[in-house]
């Protein structure tokens, strides 16, 4: 059996032997201000219904010690023995406890451990889960729960799609209409809703408790529709393009109307009034309070699929879009068709294309990098985990590609776009749009198991990575996940463990 930890591990060495967990096993920390010991306290408690002691006391034989480092970063290294000893920063101290959580198994009697070392570091600086919170909103808790689910397979960013043409969903103090009109709507006419500014707070300290950054995301200048609910003045009127009109009547949806919701699933016909200086005072508006809120460097500034506008406004707008981020402080990141313009310097690009992309696609990518930014690989045709698994699954869309697990695990984010130097690729991120959602439960059929294939590619080396050992290793992560209480989809091309 291959070590049953994903995202595999950087460097392991396993050794025969067992270590016993017992009611008195304790939790040692050589810091009782150390957060981590109550985090491993609870996933040993949910999956053993032991409930450990922790101790800053001196370690005895048959402790878990946890033992903070000066060390930087999210490395750690994970003994298990005689005694087991993570040693880490507080981030390593967390990632080496979602290892231990995956680690535990059952002889029926007791619980068990087996003995390895593991010195563990991950490939990409940045790795994220994607949350479309606009067409379908969730509230507090859920995004808490998809937290709780990223975190445990080491993602480190939360990418929150906070706008879109069905909905807006944050209090922005200065433009109260956005809240009062705009919010109050969603795709297929389900339930608006926004977070205030203390919801946004409570979520970014969620995720920060479990080493996560949030990343919002205003959709700018596409993707504007419901911003003309509440400041018609500041958007174009929609305009319509082929897809859209196709797209409509195949699912007889109405086409967009200017002033009144758009419930529908179309895109690429609204755009923020580029020439207006209305605009840039709305626009500066929000992003200072959203970079208030925001603790994280970045700012996630839209940019996708903005068909009714012409390209030399587009280009325009990202200029001063990105410009004016960064005066705030913060790193822009856009949808990669932003790379067509200049953007400001350092911005970030997110590549959505498919894994061959045409030219176009790969010079706005490149460009970023060209501007001294990086690029985060969510190729659609492999990482969106809104697509199906294949064409009888009941929810998702398929406009991309059909991923199963082998598709969403089987690619390497260094050979999609060529001459993008492998040093410019900041990390990888996984979307989940939301469309056809409605349910926690529908967000885990999407995300488990996939998001693990996507956790693996962004932190295992690439020289480790191998479907069959994945497919072995993701298989006994069925016992935890229904441990934790998450649902997801269990595809058959995997033997689940529980
Ligand atoms: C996108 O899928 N429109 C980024």
């Amino acid at each position: 059996m291959v070590l049953p930890v994903v995202p595999l591990p950087s460097s392991f060495t396993e050794s025969p032997g067992t270590f016993r967990l017992a009611s008195s096993t304790r939790i040692v920390v050589n810091n009782d201000a150390d957060a981590t010991a109550s985090v491993l306290a609870n996933v040993i408690a949910e999956r053993t219904g032991l409930r450990l002691d922790i101790t800053t006391d001196a370690a005895a034989q048959g402790d878990i010690v946890l033992h903070r480092t000066a060390r930087q970063g999210e490395h750690y290294a994970l003994r298990i023995g005689s005694d087991v000893r993570i040693d880490g920063s507080e981030a390593g101290l967390f990632y080496g406890i979602q290892t231990l959580r995956q680690l535990l198994t059952t002889d029926g009697d007791d619980w068990l451990l087996p003995h390895v070392d593991i010195d563990d570091t991950p490939r990409f600086v940045y790795r994220g889960l994607m949350l479309d919170v606009a067409r379908t909103f969730f509230g507090v808790d859920t995004v808490k729960a998809f937290i709780d689910r990223a975190a445990s397979l080491k993602f480190n960013h939360l990418h929150l799609h906070l706008t879109d043409d069905q909905g807006w969903r944050l209090q922005i103090d200065s433009r109260p209409l956005l809240t009062e009109r705009s919010s109050t709507t969603a795709a297929l006419g389900r339930p608006g809703g926004f977070y205030t500014k203390d919801d946004f707070r409570e979520i970014v300290q969620y995720a920060a408790a479990r080493h996560m950054v949030v990343v919002p995301e205003i959709d700018l200048p596409g993707h504007t529709h419901a911003i003309g609910l509440a400041y018609p003045e500041l958007v174009e009127d929609p305009v319509m393009n082929d897809n859209l009109l196709a797209q409509s009547s195949a699912l007889g949806q109405p086409l967009p109307v200017a002033g009144e919701p758009y419930l529908g699933w179309g895109v690429g016909h609204s755009s923020m009034k580029i020439h207006s200086e209305a605009t840039w005072e709305f626009l500066r508006d929000v992003l200072t309070e959203l970079a208030e809120l925001t603790p994280g460097p970045y700012l996630h500034v839209g940019g996708d699929e903005a068909l009714g506008t012409p390209q030399a406004d587009f280009d325009a707008f990202i200029e001063r879009v990105t410009a004016l981020t960064t005066e705030l402080g913060k790193t822009p990141v856009a949808w990669h068709e932003a790379g067509s313009a200049q953007v400001a310097e350092g911005t970030v690009g997110q590549y959505w294309g498919n894994t061959e992309p045409g030219d176009a696609h790969a010079d706005a990518a490149r460009h970023f990098a060209a501007r001294g930014g990086s690029v985060i690989m969510s190729p659609s045709t492999t990482a969106y985990l809104d697509q199906k698994y294949d064409a009888e699954f009941p929810l998702g869309l398929d406009w991309a590609a059909l991923i199963n697990l082998e598709t969403a695990y089987d690619w390497e984010p260094t050979a999609i776009v060529d001459d993008l130097p492998a040093e410019a690729i900041l990390g990888v991120e996984a979307p989940l749009w939301s469309e056809t959602l409605e349910t926690l439960d529908d967000i885990d059929q999407l995300v488990f198991p996939r998001a693990a294939a996507i956790a693996e590619v962004a932190w295992s080396q690439a020289e480790d990575r191998d479907w069959s050992s994945f497919r072995e290793r993701v298989g006994t992560l069925g016992t935890v996940w229904n441990a934790a209480g998450w649902g997801g989809h269990r595809p058959a091309e995997i033997v689940w463990s529980n």
